[in-house]
């Protein structure tokens, strides 16, 4: 929602004065011009009506360059973050968008020693063969963090929590470390109702939209935001330039999904609370972790396998942050990549993610699977 244009009659929209919870509901939302339909249509078109040659709607010339319905869910991202938000086909896509923004060939990059198994192959797959640079630091001990900042560190790539061992970075403490480097947070597993890191000092922002933003598993997409409007700018324009852009619809639903982000945040730290309690009395279990928000939850077992494959209520498949519970093994799935590298995850980890079914159900799930 525009400040320019409030939504009844009263005062203009101003995200600053309101909770979180009102502004997710809100955000991004302008009655439709037309119609006054209090949800904007889904544009649903690849191109717009000129009237002159070059004579088009602000910048509305082809849905690769922009759309209504992409540009409402980039001004509720960017309200709820706390900057200008640009979407993307996947998280992945917006990760790959804001490395080739803001580095180049001989760049170096500091990445998290566990992270995401797709953000690893990203770096050492496909952008080092372009001269990318990178090191793998366990980001929670802050000296070998600054040890590993050199002068030719471009980009400091935190995850927190982490994906999968759910550790906490103190991303003030590196912003304060950084010396020259710029620094994004993928906030995908924290969400900004539980944490905002441009509000801590961090450059970028990044979500894979298609876990908890989304939130109900049926849509993949992404987004990177920043409080700079030079990024911003050149953000937009390898958005443009390379087109990994989400459609009208993914956007729409991803948009929906924002508007009970902080009910389902908190729904999905009951349940796991409630499985982490379980769990805490099970001898078998080890390195148990929960960041204490989010539904999150990983631990090892010497049985992984059998549980994940056992259990009813969680689903065994990759992904997670949807409405449904979720168990997967990732040293066998999503974290595959990593194999063999010093950010290799455990065969006996199980990373479970917690939805919003009533939590008793769920421990009952658990509890057999666990035997
Ligand atoms: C923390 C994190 N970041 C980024 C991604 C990539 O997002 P996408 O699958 O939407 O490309 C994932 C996917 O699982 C993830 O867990």
């Amino acid at each position: 929602m525009s400040s320019q244009s409030p939504r009844g009659g009263g005062d203009a929209w101003s995200p600053a004065k309101h909770h979180f919870a009102t502004r997710a509901v809100h955000a991004g939302l302008d009655p439709d011009p037309t119609y006054r339909s209090v949800i904007p249509p889904i544009h649903q078109t690849s191109t717009y009506a000129q009237r002159r040659p070059g004579e088009f709607v602000e910048d509305f010339d082809y849905s690769r360059t922009a759309n209504p319905t992409r540009l409402a869910l980039e001004r509720a991202l960017g309200e709820l973050e706390g900057g200008r938000g640009v979407t993307f086909a996947s998280g992945l896509a917006a990760e790959h968008a804001l490395i080739t923004v803001v580095c180049e060939a001989g760049s170096h990059i500091v990445l998290p020693a566990d992270l995401y198994g797709g953000t690893y192959r990203l770096v050492d797959r496909v952008l080092s063969r372009w001269g990318l640079r990178y090191d793998l630091v366990d980001q929670t001990d802050l000296d070998a963090v600054q040890r590993a900042i050199r002068d030719d560190t471009r980009l400091i790539w935190i995850e927190s929590p982490t994906n999968p061992r759910l550790a906490l970075i103190d991303i003030q403490a590196i912003v304060a470390r950084r010396r020259g480097a710029l620094v994004a947070v993928d906030n995908t597993f924290a969400t900004p109702a539980n944490q905002r890191p441009l509000e801590l000092g961090a450059d970028f922002v990044v979500h894979s939209t298609t876990k908890y933003l989304g939130g109900h598993s049926d849509v993949v997409g992404g987004v990177v935001v920043t409080g700079d409007e030079h990024w911003h700018e050149q953000l937009r324009f390898v958005q443009n330039s390379v087109g990994a852009v989400p459609g009208p619809f993914d956007c729409f639903l991803v948009h929906r999904g924002l508007r009970t982000l902080h009910l389902r945040m908190a729904a999905h730290a009951r349940s796991a609370a409630a499985v982490v309690e379980l769990l805490r009395s099970d001898p078998n279990v080890s390195e148990l972790s929960w960041p204490g928000f989010s539904g999150m939850v990983s631990f090892r077992h010497p049985r992984a396998v059998e549980i994940a494959s056992a259990t009813q209520l969680f689903t065994l498949a990759e992904s997670l942050g949807g409405v449904e519970s979720l168990i997967e093994v990732p040293q066998a799935m999503t974290h595959q990549s990593v194999e063999g590298s010093a950010a290799a995850v455990p065969a006996d980890l199980v990373r479970l993610s917690c939805g919003v079914e009533e939590p008793a159900d769920l421990v009952a799930d658990l509890r057999r699977a666990l035997g």
